[in-house]
C-alpha cells in the first residue's frame, strides 16, 4: 500500500449494528458484507464474536464466504475469552484481523475497568501477543483515546506496537473530539511514538456533536491511514463517520488531501439503500452524498447556472456515486429481462424466486401506474429483500371510514393451506383497524412502536411505502409494505411484522427477530 491510500475499514455491521433497532441476522449481514466487498472496502469488521452466539456465527460465516477477498474482522476485548472466541470465528479466512480494545482515559480507568495505568498497559499488551499468536494483522483500540492524557496514550500506543498491533486505532468513543484538538492527537503520537513508522494510524470517530467525518478528516491530514466509517453513518448514538460522505470528501478534494481509496463510488447509493433497507433506518432526504434530495436543484438561478455550466454549482456528478434520479425506466410492456438488468445495476442481486415476485409486483404497479421509476422499482425490490416468513397471507380487505361512521376494516386471511378466516374490528382509522383485525385472526397482541409512511415518487398515483417496528413481548419487528393504496401498504407492513413475529413464537428462533440484545462495548 502507498502512503497516500487511505484504508477503509467499515464497521456497519458491528459498530453499526450497535444503532438501537438495527440488529440484524445473519443472512441480512451476508448480504451487506457481499454488497461492502462489491463496494471495494479494505476491512469489513463483521462483528463481536463473544457478544452472542448469532454474531460468532455471522462473523464466522462473512469470514468463510469472503475472507479470501478482502480482510475479515472480529473485535475482542482485552479478555482470553473474547480472543479465543474472535481466533474461532476467523479460523478460515485468509485476509483476517483480530482487533483488540482496551479503555485507556481515566474516566473509563476509575470508574468501568477499575485498573491503573500500569494494569492496562499489562493487559493491553498481553492481548495484542495474545492475538498475534493466530494472525499477523492485529488492531489495537484504546478506547476513549481522544479524552486519555497524551503521554499516557503515546506509551500505550508505543507498547502495543512492540507487542505487534500493525494497526493502531484512536477512537472517540464518546464524540468528544473537534477537528483541531484530533489533528493534535495525531500529529502528538506521529512525534512522540518512537515505533509509530511501525504501525498505521487509524481514526474512529463518533459523532455526538456532528463532527465525526471532519475529525476524521482532520486525522487523515495529521498523517492516519485508516478511516473507520459506516454506511449512512450508522453506529452507536448518533453513529460513526459516515463511509460515503469521507470517502468522496477525499475523492472531490484530491487536490487538497492528495490521497485515494479504493472504494467503487458508483456503488455507493445502491449500498445506502441496502442498508436502509435491511435496517430500516431511513436515510434523511438532505443527507450529504446519497439523500434523496443530494443532486437536487431547486433554485432557479442554480437551475440556470447548470444548464449553462454543470460545475456552477455541481462538485460531484450524480453517476459517481450511483444516484438515481426520477428516472423513468420501464414501462408495463418491458420484459421480465429488462426487470431483470435493470434491478442488477441498481445494485440489488435476487434470487430466482423473488426476482420473480418482484417482477410480478412490477406489472400489478405498471397497470395501475403511468410512469414507473428507478425510485419504484428500488421500493418493490427492496420489499421482496426482506425475505420473511409468509405464514399467514392477506387475501382481502375492505375497509370504511368517514366523519360520521366508527372505521372498520373486514379481512380474510389464510393460514397456510387451512381454510380462509374472516373477522372484523373498529378501530381509530381505518389503518388502526386493520391493525385489531389482522391481531385477532393471528391471535398474536402486538404494540405499534414505529409508524413510517413515504411516497417512493411523485405525482398522484405514487407507490406508497409504509414500514411498521412492532413489539411482541418485548421483541421487536420490522414489517415493510408498499402499494399504491396506503391502507394496503400498512395492511401488508403490519402483516409482515406479524409474520415475523409468529415465527418466532413459533421457533424461538432469535434470527427472526429484529433486534437481538448483544452485550455489546
Ligand atoms: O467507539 C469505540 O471506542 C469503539 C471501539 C470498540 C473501537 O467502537
Ligand atoms: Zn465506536
Amino acid at each position: 500500500m502507498s502512503g497516500d491510500q487511505i484504508i477503509i475499514f467499515d464497521t456497519t455491521l458491528r459498530d453499526g449494528e450497535q444503532s438501537p433497532g438495527c440488529s440484524m441476522n445473519t443472512k441480512e449481514k451476508l448480504e451487506i458484507a457481499r454488497a461492502l466487498v462489491d463496494l471495494g472496502v479494505d476491512v469489513i469488521e463483521a462483528g463481536f464474536p463473544i457478544a452472542s452466539p448469532g454474531d460468532f456465527e455471522a462473523v464466522q460465516k462473512i469470514a468463510d464466504r469472503f475472507g479470501d477477498q478482502t480482510t475479515i474482522c472480529a473485535l475482542a476485548r482485552s479478555l482470553d475469552a473474547d480472543i479465543a472466541k474472535a481466533k474461532g470465528a476467523l479460523a478460515n479466512a485468509a485476509k483476517r484481523r483480530i482487533h483488540v480494545f482496551l479503555a485507556t482515559s481515566a474516566i473509563h480507568r476509575e470508574h468501568k475497568l477499575k485498573m491503573d495505568k500500569q494494569q492496562i498497559i499489562e493487559r493491553a499488551v498481553a492481548s495484542v501477543k495474545d492475538a498475534k499468536e493466530f494472525c499477523d494483522d492485529i488492531e489495537f483500540s484504546p478506547e476513549d483515546a481522544a479524552r486519555t492524557e497524551l503521554d499516557f496514550l503515546c506509551e500505550v500506543v508505543e507498547k502495543t506496537i512492540a507487542a505487534g498491533a500493525t494497526t493502531v486505532n484512536i477512537p472517540d468513543t464518546v464524540g468528544y473530539a473537534t477537528p483541531n484538538h484530533y489533528f493534535k492527537v495525531i500529529s502528538y503520537l506521529k512525534q512522540n511514538v518512537s515505533n509509530i513508522e511501525q504501525a498505521i494510524i487509524s481514526t474512529h470517530c463518533h459523532n455526538d456533536l456532528g463532527l465525526a467525518v471532519a475529525n476524521s478528516l482532520s486525522a487523515i491530514e495529521a498523517g492516519a491511514r485508516q478511516v473507520e466509517c459506516t454506511i449512512n453513518g450508522l453506529g452507536e448514538r448518533a453513529g460513526n463517520a459516515a463511509l460515503e460522505e469521507v470517502v468522496m470528501a477525499l475523492r472531490t478534494r484530491a487536490d487538497f488531501y492528495g490521497v485515494h481509496t479504493k472504494i467503487k463510488t458508483e456503488r455507493l447509493v445502491p449500498v445506502s439503500q441496502l442498508v436502509s433497507s435491511i435496517t430500516g433506518m431511513k436515510v434523511q432526504r438532505n443527507k450529504a452524498i446519497v439523500g434523496q434530495n443530494a443532486f437536487a436543484h431547486e433554485a432557479g438561478i442554480h437551475q440556470h447556472g447548470m444548464l449553462q455550466e454543470r460545475t456552477t454549482y455541481e462538485i460531484m456528478r450524480p453517476q459517481d456515486v450511483g444516484y438515481v434520479g426520477r428516472n423513468l425506466v420501464l414501462g408495463k410492456h418491458s420484459g421480465r429481462h429488462a426487470f431483470k438488468d435493470r434491478v442488477a445495476e441498481l445494485g440489488f442481486s435476487l434470487d430466482d424466486d423473488a426476482l420473480q415476485k418482484a417482477f410480478d409486483d412490477f406489472i400489478a404497479l405498471a397497470d395501475k401506474k403511468k410512469e414507473v421509476f428507478d425510485s419504484d422499482i428500488i421500493a418493490l425490490v427492496d420489499n421482496r429483500l426482506a425475505d420473511a416468513p409468509e405464514r399467514w397471507k392477506m387475501i382481502s380487505f375492505h375497509t370504511s371510514a368517514g366523519s360520521a361512521a366508527i372505521p372498520t376494516a373486514t379481512l380474510e386471511l389464510q393460514c397456510e393451506d387451512q381454510p380462509v378466516m374472516c373477522d372484523a374490528a373498529i378501530g381509530d382509522g381505518p389503518i388502526d383497524a386493520v391493525f385489531r383485525a389482522l391481531e385477532r385472526i393471528t391471535e398474536i397482541t402486538a404494540r405499534l412502536e414505529d409508524f413510517n409512511v413515504r411516497s417512493v415518487s411523485e405525482g398522484k398515483d405514487a407507490l406508497g411505502e409504509v414500514r411498521v417496528t412492532i413489539n411482541v413481548l418485548g421483541r421487536h419487528f420490522l414489517g415493510k409494505g408498499v402499494s399504491t393504496d396506503i391502507i394496503e401498504a400498512a395492511a401488508n407492513a403490519y402483516m409482515q411484522a406479524l409474520n415475523k413475529a409468529d415465527a418466532d413464537r413459533r421457533t424461538g428462533s432469535a434470527a427472526a427477530s429484529d433486534k437481538v440484545a448483544a452485550d455489546t462495548p
